[in-house]
């Protein structure tokens, strides 16, 4: 199974104010920067409990009928009606497998400690981040710590008009 990250960030490298915000990032996602495009190639997603109360308070579940994995060690607040999504916990390797269990072949992980739990486990192969051309100073964090290097190879960056710049990365190693 492969795994992806796309995400917004601020141009300092963080996917959300302290309180959860990102009001920041442009509304709607702004110019079409792939989103639509990328969704396509996944079966699934992979998201933390934090992410999944953020995108209860929107207007409407984004996900259509998506399976959406949400990992909590906790039950889980009411999912919408509608939505497939389910709870699902265990270590990056163990989610994984569970996953490659109801045939997943592409997930799309989302959450920042999500993501540093999945890259630190060395079970992301590829991250889409687009960078909004602001400095919020401080907030949720893309990145952490590491306990070793994690060497990415540069695929492409594109530009865009209203000033997103976006930058996709392999995983070496
Ligand atoms: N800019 C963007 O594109 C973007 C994208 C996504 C999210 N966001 C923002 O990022 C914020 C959330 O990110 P975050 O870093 O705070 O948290 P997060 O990754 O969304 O959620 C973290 C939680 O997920 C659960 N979790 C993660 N890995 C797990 C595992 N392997 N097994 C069981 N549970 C696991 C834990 O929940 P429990 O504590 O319940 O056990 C953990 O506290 C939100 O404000 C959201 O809006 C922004």
């Amino acid at each position: 199974m492969r795994a992806s990250v796309f995400v917004g960030t601020s141009l300092d490298g963080f996917i959300a104010r302290a309180n959860g915000s990102f009001d920041f990032l442009p509304p709607g996602g702004g110019e079409p920067h792939g989103y639509d495009e990328f969704m396509v190639t996944v079966d699934a997603l992979v998201i933390g409990r934090k992410t999944f109360e953020t995108v209860l308070t929107l207007a409407s579940w984004p996900y259509g009928k998506k399976p959406v994995f949400v990992l909590s060690t906790r039950p889980l607040a009411p999912i919408p009606p509608g939505a497939v999504a389910e709870r699902m916990s265990g270590d990056p390797a163990e989610i994984v497998s569970q996953l490659v269990a109801r045939g997943i072949q592409h997930a799309y992980v989302d959450g920042g400690i999500t993501i540093q739990r999945f890259l630190r486990a060395g079970l992301i192969q590829r991250l889409i981040i687009t960078r909004v051309p602001v400095l919020i100073g401080n907030g949720i964090p893309l990145f952490g710590a590491t306990e070793r290097d994690i060497v990415l190879s540069h695929v492409a960056t594109r530009q865009y008009a209203s000033g997103l710049v976006q930058s996709e990365y392999v995983v070496v190693s």
